[in-house]
């Protein structure tokens, strides 16, 4: 596989497979397809599309994304052994560019749970990357607990895994423990440590536990990773992944210090996060970054008055950059004048000073009642003035 452009980060989305792994998130079979498809066009370049083995719809689901795949490459996940990569081939052959992805619990914690020794996991790494690759042209392959993998043996089995034929190697933070300066530091030197390394792509899979994941994704691609692995609205197994939004934006925002770019079309964010949101069940906090209801909303007087004066004042990046028609200065009892003026004059009413200091003492008596005052509330208060009450 040919390395990308070192200023390029491959957006690797794993919505279907690890999000939809958050309890409670199934998704059916057709609103697979259908986010697969949204996340097709925007320019994801790697769709996880499901774990073929884990159940005949996962299968079913995978195999059919992989039929209908127009641009992103379609990847499927293995864990390590003959049947469960056999399994995923069957499913993500059908695609055009297609991706093995296969993995094993590394750190002593997980290698506990399968009772092998280093040397029979190592042996066990290599006979498996060999099939994969004997399949499947491109194969990634993941040390599931990197983070907290000792040392001399991730280097041991990074190695092994290069040498069987992987061309990614992803460094997952499986339970969220890492640390920005570590992460960094982590995938450094392991470029500089293991023989073979400079030939494949470093990827980074972030979970959210400490809420540092997309700190710890960034961190990870100024050490020299070149893929970021992440989900839609953050979803995925107990605090989340990555959140594919808030890389893509973070990277486009501060290009001037992290100086990478991806193939996202970030103007279709918002449309695949509320429709992740419906699907999955999982509601979007309103003060979430980039897709929150409230990212672009300001509601205090001081703000409504600077944004009115020059957007730019409270917001760095605009609205329509992801894919919103525009900033929304919801009026409340912190409101001000500025704002009630700019409100009125949208809906058809144009009123003096006079005018408005009196609709502006009314509406701040409404506002202390309510938590938002909507656009029929104000046309309301317009009518009692006019007839006099
Ligand atoms: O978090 C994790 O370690 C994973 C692996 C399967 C890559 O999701
Ligand atoms: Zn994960």
């Amino acid at each position: 596989m040919t390395k990308p452009d070192q200023d390029r980060v491959v957006i690797f989305d794993t919505t279907l497979r690890d999000g939809e792994q958050s309890p409670g998130a199934t998704m059916t079979h057709d609103e697979k397809l259908e986010i697969a498809a949204m996340l097709d066009e925007m320019g994801v370049d790697i769709i996880e599309a499901g774990f073929p083995i884990a159940s005949e719809g996962d299968f079913r689901a995978v195999s059919e994304i992989a039929q209908n795949a127009v641009n992103s490459r379609i990847c499927g996940l293995a864990r390590a052994n003959i049947t469960d990569i056999d399994r995923c081939w069957e499913a993500v052959k059908h695609a055009d560019l297609n991706r093995i992805h296969t993995f094993i619990g590394t750190s002593p914690l997980h290698r506990a749970i399968p009772n092998l020794t280093k040397d029979e996991m190592a042996d066990k790494i290599h006979e498996t990357v060999t099939h994969a690759r004997n399949l499947c042209e491109n194969v990634q392959w993941s040390p599931m607990d990197a983070t907290r993998t000792e040392w001399d043996y991730l280097c041991r089995v990074v190695e092994i895994a290069i040498k069987a034929g992987a061309s990614t190697i992803n460094i997952p933070d499986t339970v969220g423990y890492t640390a920005p300066a570590e992460s960094a530091d982590l995938i450094k030197r392991l470029i500089e440590a293991v023989p073979g390394a400079d030939e494949v792509i470093f990827a980074t899979h972030c979970h959210n536990d400490l809420g540092m994941a997309t700190a710890n994704s960034l961190a990870a691609v100024a050490g020299g990773a070149r893929q970021i692995e992440c989900t839609i609205n953050g979803l995925g197994e107990r605090a989340g992944n990555t959140a594919l939004e808030e890389v893509v934006m973070a990277m486009k925002v501060r290009n001037d210090i992290m100086p990478w770019n991806t193939g996202i079309d970030t103007t279709k964010l918002m449309a695949i996060s509320r429709r992740v949101a419906t699907v999955a069940g999982f509601p979007v906090q309103f003060n979430k970054a980039i897709v929150g209801k409230n990212a672009f909303a300001h509601e205090s007087g001081i703000h409504q008055d600077g944004m009115l004066k020059n957007p730019e004042n409270f917001e760095i990046m605009r609205p329509e950059d992801v894919g919103l028609s525009g900033t929304s200065l919801p009026l409340g009892k912190h409101s001000g004048r500025a704002a009630l003026r700019d409100k009125l004059e949208n809906l058809g009413f144009e009123v003096g000073d006079n005018q408005l200091k009196d609709i502006f003492v009314r509406f701040k008596e409404l506002a202390d009642r309510k938590k938002e005052v909507f656009d029929d509330d104000i046309v309301a208060l317009m009518r009692l003035g006019e007839d006099g009450e």
